[in-house]
């Protein structure tokens, strides 16, 4: 992807919002290690309950989710640096209080969130990396169940969006292994969920005439 103009002095502009991975270790697992939590009290000014969209894009689902819910914290976390400035552009110039964004790896979210620190997960159209020798990266592979586990709450719930069958039947496979309470719809336009924000990707699949399917998987510990 072509870098951003300006990309380094745009994303210092964002600084009080946006907390970014130095990759000082190399290590993901390492890294995941060396803790460095972020202070949601300091973050966000109170105690309301802090949900994670893992994979934001350009930020659309974010910025909408906490306009419409002030009653809630966000944490917004995408790899691509890229990406995840149009994401903090647009949340700064809403002026929204309650959303801070981690440009990091889904692979380090625990040096950032401690065990049991987050009440929802969101996956909004994450890669469905169809061929098995990235079967691993997917979002919903046990490896990242098992991170969501241990930093949900009990009882916390991730939200699912995708337009690719066979990488629902794979997540759907994958929460029930892992002990996840799963509910499913496979056409979320004919069973629509009150609130729900169209994301960018959600948008042009709808325009394309796919189906999207939903899942919601609730932790139990
Ligand atoms: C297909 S896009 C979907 C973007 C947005 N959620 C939407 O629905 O429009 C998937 C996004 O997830 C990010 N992503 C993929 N793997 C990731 C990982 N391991 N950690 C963090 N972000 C990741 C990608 O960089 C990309 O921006």
């Amino acid at each position: 992807m072509h870098k951003k103009n300006h990309l380094e002095l745009r994303l210092e502009r964002c600084k009080d919002i946006l907390t970014v991975f130095g990759g000082e270790e190399k290590d993901m697992r390492l890294a995941a290690e060396s803790k460095q939590y972020l202070d949601f009290a300091v973050l966000f000014g109170n105690a309301l309950p802090v949900y994670l969209e893992i994979g934001c894009g350009k930020g659309k689902f974010i910025v909408e989710t906490a306009k419409a819910n002030p009653d809630k914290n966000f944490v917004a976390c995408e790899k691509i640096s890229n990406v995840i400035i149009d994401a903090c552009e647009g949340a700064l110039s809403a002026g929204l209080k309650n959303v801070h964004f981690l440009n990091c790896a889904a692979e380090v979210l625990e040096k950032y969130f401690p065990a049991n620190s987050v009440s929802g997960i969101y996956l909004n159209f994450s890669n469905p990396l169809p061929k098995e020798g990235y079967k691993k990266q997917r979002l919903t592979h046990p490896r990242f169940l098992n991170i969501y586990s241990r930093i949900l709450k009990d009882g916390g719930e991730i939200y699912q969006k995708t337009d690719d069958e066979n990488f629902f039947k794979f997540s759907l496979e994958s929460y029930a292994a892992a002990g996840y309470e799963v509910s499913c719809c496979d056409d979320l336009a004919a069973n629509p969920v009150p609130g729900d924000v169209a994301t960018e990707h959600q948008l042009k699949f709808m325009a394309q005439g796919k189906k999207i399917y939903r899942i919601v998987a609730r932790c139990k510990k």
